[in-house]
This record gives C-alpha cells, structure tokens and sequence, in this order.
C-alpha cells in the first residue's frame, strides 16, 4: 500500500478502510480482518461508530504487529462540549486495546468548543499517545481560527468529498497550508446515482477500471487520502487495486465538471448532534 507523508512526517496509507455503519459483532470483525488480509494497513473508525473494540478484535485476529497498522478515531462532540476530551481520547486507547494512536480527529468543528479540544489534542500529541492529530469536517474559517489561536497545525483534514462535491478551493487550501486532505464518503455512501454517471462509466471502460475505482484514482491524482468503506471482498480489493492506471488531466477535468456542490451528509456550519 502506497504512502504519503504528513506535516509532521508520519506516514499515512493513500487509501484506508472506513467502518462507519458496521455494527460491533463478528461480522465486521472478519470483513475487517479480511480487509487486512487482502493488503489494508490504514482504517477510520470514531467513537461514535460504536464499533472500535471490533477494531482491536480484528488486528489481534489478523497476527499483524500493531506497529504496521495506522489506527484513526476521532472525538465525539458531546465528549467536546462536556469538556471530557482526554477521557473520551483515553476510552478510545482502552476500547481500540492500544496504548497510542496514528491518528486523532476533532470528528466535527463544535462552535465555542474546538479551538480548546485542539488544545487537549495538543497535550495528548505531546504525550506521543497520538502520532499525528487533525481534525473532520472544518471549513476553511474553522481552519483559520484554529491557525490564530493554537501551535499545531492540523495534520489531515477529513471532509466529504465525491465527485458532486469536489471541494476544489478546500483542498487547495489545505494542500497551501500542509494539512493533508481526506475524503469520507467517496462514493457518496450510496446515496446517489454517482456510480451510474455515464461518464465514470466511459472512464472505467476505457482504462478498464470500475466508477468506484476511477473515483478512487481522482482522489489520489488531487493528492487526497481515502476511506471508503465495503464489507465485501471482491470490492475491499478493487477498492485497493488503483496503483496501476492514470488518468489524464483532461480526465481530471471531466470528473471534475460533475460538481454539484452537493452533500449527501451535514453542512459543517449547521450540523444539529
Ligand atoms: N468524518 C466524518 O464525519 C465521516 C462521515 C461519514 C463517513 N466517514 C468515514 O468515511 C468512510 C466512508 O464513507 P461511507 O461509509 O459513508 O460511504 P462510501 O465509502 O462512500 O460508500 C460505502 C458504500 O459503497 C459501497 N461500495 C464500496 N465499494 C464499492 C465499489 N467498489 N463498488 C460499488 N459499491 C461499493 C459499500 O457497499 P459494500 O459494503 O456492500 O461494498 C457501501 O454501501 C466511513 O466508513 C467513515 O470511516 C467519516
């Protein structure tokens, strides 16, 4: 699995398993372990997906060392607005049954309440209990008022991000700025007809390729790490298999006029949990 190197030089597999809406049972331990299986060193989870003891489950299962897997989760917002960050971040550490992770996120920019998350984010960074922190679904204003008030510049901003939601002048910024751009939601959770547009389908029978990996390779091509999310093992590996293609950059273009600037999830200015 290819790697990009952070701001603050650790690095992060291009393309990660999301797990986000699997449950915490025996199922997602073995789609995950079969996930690690078939060559995944890089998986997003949350405390809020409720699932991070699977997690632990499935690593333990695989054999793999600990040291070889980038482990994110993030930092649920009623644990930001009671103040309980390190607690929550040390639950987190005891239910995923490692004593560091590779990566810590503010899962979602609480209003009046991130800029002193970050500030705990920080200390935990500082204890080497997080290899590198960041943040979820900030705007280019929350970046800002992070970048005013605090020392560490965000290692990885995870947005949504899909081809009817390019978030063109985001990952511009964030690209100018050292913060590395992820996408959640690369195919829009199966929420739209993405995977039918015609002309990711053009595009896939021309380099032979599937929608789901086109979109896949554009990601990678606008230097944006991935996580998408699949329980089956024919497509946790087509998921991977995108290494061996390019697109061209009037290809690029041409996925990129299918922006819509539509969310299929919450606008970060307006979310209600
Ligand atoms: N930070 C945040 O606020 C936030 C919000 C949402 C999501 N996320 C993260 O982003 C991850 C990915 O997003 P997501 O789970 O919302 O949705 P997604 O990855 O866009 O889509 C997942 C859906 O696509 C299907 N799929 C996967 N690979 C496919 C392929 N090659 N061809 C056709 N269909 C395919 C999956 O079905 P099968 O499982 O049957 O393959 C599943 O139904 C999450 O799991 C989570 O880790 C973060």
């Amino acid at each position: 699995m290819k790697k990009v190197t952070l701001n603050n030089g650790v690095e992060i597999p291009w393309i990660g398993l999301g797990v986000f809406r699997m449950e915490d049972n025996d199922n997602t331990v073995q789609a995950i372990e079969t996930a690690l299986k078939t060559g995944y060193r890089h998986i997003d989870t949350a405390a809020y997906y409720f699932n991070e003891e699977a997690v632990a489950r499935a690593i333990q299962r695989s054999g793999i060392p600990r040291n070889e897997i980038f482990i994110t989760t993030k930092l649920w917002n009623d644990d930001q607005r009671s103040g309980k960050v390190m607690e929550a971040f040390e639950e987190s550490l005891r239910k995923l049954n490692t004593d560091y992770v590779d990566l810590y996120l503010i899962h979602w920019p609480v209003a009046d309440r991130f800029v002193h998350s970050w500030q705990v984010l920080e200390t935990i960074y500082k204890s080497g209990r997080a290899r590198a922190i960041g943040v979820s679904n900030f705007k280019i204003h929350h970046l800002e008022t992070l970048k005013k008030s605090t020392e560490i510049i965000p290692a990885v901003n995870q947005i949504e991000l899909h081809p009817y939601l390019s978030q063109q002048e985001e990952v511009d910024y964030c690209l100018k700025n050292g913060i590395r751009p992820e996408s959640w939601s690369p195919f829009t959770a199966g929420k739209t007809a993405l995977l039918q547009e015609s002309s990711l389908q053009e595009l896939a029978a021309q380099h032979g390729k599937t929608p789901a990996q086109i979109i896949l390779r554009w990601d990678y091509q606008r230097g944006i790490v991935t996580i998408p999310k699949s329980s089956n093992p024919k497509r946790l590996a087509e998921n991977i298999d995108i290494f061996d293609f390019e697109l061209t950059a009037a290809e690029i273009d041409q996925i990129n006029a299918l922006n819509q600037n539509k969310r299929v999830g919450s606008d970060p200015d307006h979310f209600t949990f």
